[in-house]
C-alpha cells in the first residue's frame, strides 16, 4: 500500500486503510505499540531537525506521540472529509474541554445546547466561568433562530446531535450557517453518529468532537477523545492540546485503532438491532415515547432523515406510567443488559435517566420515566426476550 492513498476511497474502506502508512506499520498490518518518552536522535543535527516542524510523523518526544498515535489520528482525519487533522485526548471530556479552550478567551460567551452532555455543561458553568467566559444555553431545536441569541461576546456554539439522553436531532447545517455568517465557531459532539453516519465538517461544523471511548474503541476497555478540524482551527487546536500536555498512551491508541477497523460492521449491527428493538418497544402497551432519531417520536426525526447516513445503538424510551421504583424493578430484572455508564461497546446496557435535572432553558417532561438502552452485539431476539421478562417485573412492582 502506498503512503496516504486512501483519499479517494469510500468510507467503509477508509475505516480499514486509514493511517496505515507502510513506514508506520512495518511488516505488520496495524501499527505496533511504540512505547517511549525519549526518542533518540542520530546526532545533534538530527536533534535540531526535530524542532523544525510540529507535524505528526516526525519524532520529537513522547508527548508528541509516535507512529501508533499518529496512525490513529490520521485514520480519524481521513474519515472526516474536509479535515486538516485530529488531536487525541485521554477522554471524551478532555476532548470537549480542550476544544473549547482552544477557541475561547476571557470575556467571551459560549452558547451550549440545553441537551448537552452533563459534564460539558459543568465544564462551561464552573471552569469556563472561573476564566471569565459566560455560558448560555439554547433550545436544541432552535435551528437558524440561534442567530437571535448572538451577542457581541458570543464566540462559540457547542452542539450535540442527537442529545445523548433525549435524542433531539439538531439542524446542524442551519445553526452552523448562522454562526459562520456571524464569525462564530461551531463545535459538535458527534459521538452518537461518528463521522461515518454524520460527516460533521461537510455539514458546516468547524470542530468535530468524538468520545472515542464509545464506538471507535467499541470494546468498553479504553477511555479516549478525538477532535478533528479544518485548516482554519487546526493550528490553534493542536497548540492548545500540546500546551495542556494532552497525550494518549500508545497502548490505548493501539486498542482504539484495533477497534476502529471493525467500526463499519459494528455500527451496522448496532443500527439494525437497535431499530428492531426500538420498533418492538414502540408496540408495547407500557411504552410511551421511543426517543430514537430514526423513529417519528423523536424530536428532529425529519432532520435525521435529511442529514444522517445511519443510526447507532443508543436510544431512550419512556415507561408510560412508571415511577422511579417500577423503573428500577424493570432495569434490575434485565439479565443481558448491564447497569453502567458509557455506551458504544459490544455489550448491552440499561440506565435510568432523568434529563429534566440537566435542563435550564427548555422544559423536559415525560409522562413517565425514561430508560436509556445501549444496544450491543448480542442477538436482538435474546435482548427482546430479556426486555419482555423485565416488563413482567415492572408490572409486579407497580401493583
Ligand atoms: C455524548 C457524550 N459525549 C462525551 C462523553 C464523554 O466521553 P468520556 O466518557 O470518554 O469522557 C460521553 C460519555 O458518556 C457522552 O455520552
Amino acid at each position: 500500500m502506498a503512503d496516504n492513498d486512501s483519499g479517494s476511497k469510500r468510507p467503509a474502506t477508509r475505516v480499514v486503510t486509514g493511517g496505515r502508512r507502510k513506514k508506520w506499520t512495518g511488516a505488520v498490518v496495524n501499527p505496533p505499540v511504540w512505547r517511549g518518552s525519549t526518542h533518540l536522535y542520530n546526532d545533534v543535527a538530527h536533534l535540531r531537525e526535530g524542532l523544525k516542524t510540529n507535524d505528526d510523523g516526525r519524532f520529537f518526544y513522547g508527548r508528541r506521540g509516535s507512529p501508533t498515535q499518529w496512525s490513529l489520528a490520521e485514520a480519524l482525519t481521513e474519515m472526516e472529509p474536509g479535515a486538516a487533522g485530529t488531536m487525541l485526548y485521554p477522554s471524551g471530556v478532555a476532548a470537549i474541554s480542550c476544544a473549547l479552550l482552544a477557541v475561547l478567551q476571557p470575556g467571551d460567551e459560549v452558547l451550549l445546547t440545553d441537551s448537552s452532555y452533563d459534564p460539558s455543561r459543568s465544564f462551561a458553568d464552573a471552569f469556563l466561568k472561573r476564566m471569565g467566559i459566560t455560558a448560555r444555553y439554547y433550545d436544541p431545536l432552535i435551528g437558524s433562530g440561534i442567530a437571535s441569541l448572538f451577542g457581541p461576546r458570543t464566540k462559540a456554539v457547542l452542539l450535540e446531535s442527537p442529545g445523548s439522553l433525549t435524542f433531539e436531532v439538531q439542524d446542524v447545517p442551519a445553526i452552523c450557517e448562522a454562526a459562520r455568517t456571524a464569525g462564530i465557531v461551531t463545535l459538535l459532539d458527534n459521538t452518537w453518529a461518528t463521522s461515518r453516519f454524520f460527516p460533521a465538517l461537510e455539514h458546516g461544523v468547524d470542530i468535530a468532537i468524538i468520545a472515542a471511548t464509545k464506538y471507535i474503541v467499541g470494546h468498553s476497555d479504553v477511555m479516549m477523545g478525538a477532535v478533528t478540524t479544518h485548516k482554519e482551527y487546526w493550528t490553534r487546536l493542536r497548540r492548545t492540546a500540546q500546551q495542556l500536555g494532552q497525550v494518549v498512551s500508545p497502548d490505548d491508541a493501539y486498542l482504539a485503532a484495533r477497534g476502529l477497523r471493525t467500526l463499519e460492521v459494528r455500527l451496522r449491527q448496532h443500527e439494525a438491532s437497535a431499530l428492531q428493538i426500538a420498533h418492538w418497544l414502540k408496540a408495547r402497551p407500557e411504552v410511551g415515547l421511543v426517543l430514537h432519531p430514526a423513529l417519528t417520536d423523536c424530536p428532529g426525526h425529519e432532520i435525521w432523515k435529511r442529514d444522517f447516513k445511519g443510526s447507532s445503538g443508543l436510544f431512550s424510551f419512556e415507561l408510560k406510567d412508571g415511577d422511579d421504583q417500577s423503573r428500577a424493578a424493570f432495569i434490575d430484572a434485565l439479565t443481558l443488559f448491564g447497569i453502567g455508564y458509557s455506551w458504544g461497546g459490544f455489550e448491552s446496557l440499561a440506565l435510568p435517566v432523568d434529563p429534566g435535572k440537566h435542563r435550564t432553558v427548555t422544559d423536559w417532561t415525560a409522562g413517565g420515566t425514561l430508560v436509556r438502552l445501549n444496544i450491543g452485539l448480542e442477538d436482538p431476539e435474546d435482548l427482546i426476550a430479556d426486555l419482555a421478562k423485565a416488563f413482567e417485573h415492572y408490572h409486579s412492582a407497580k401493583s
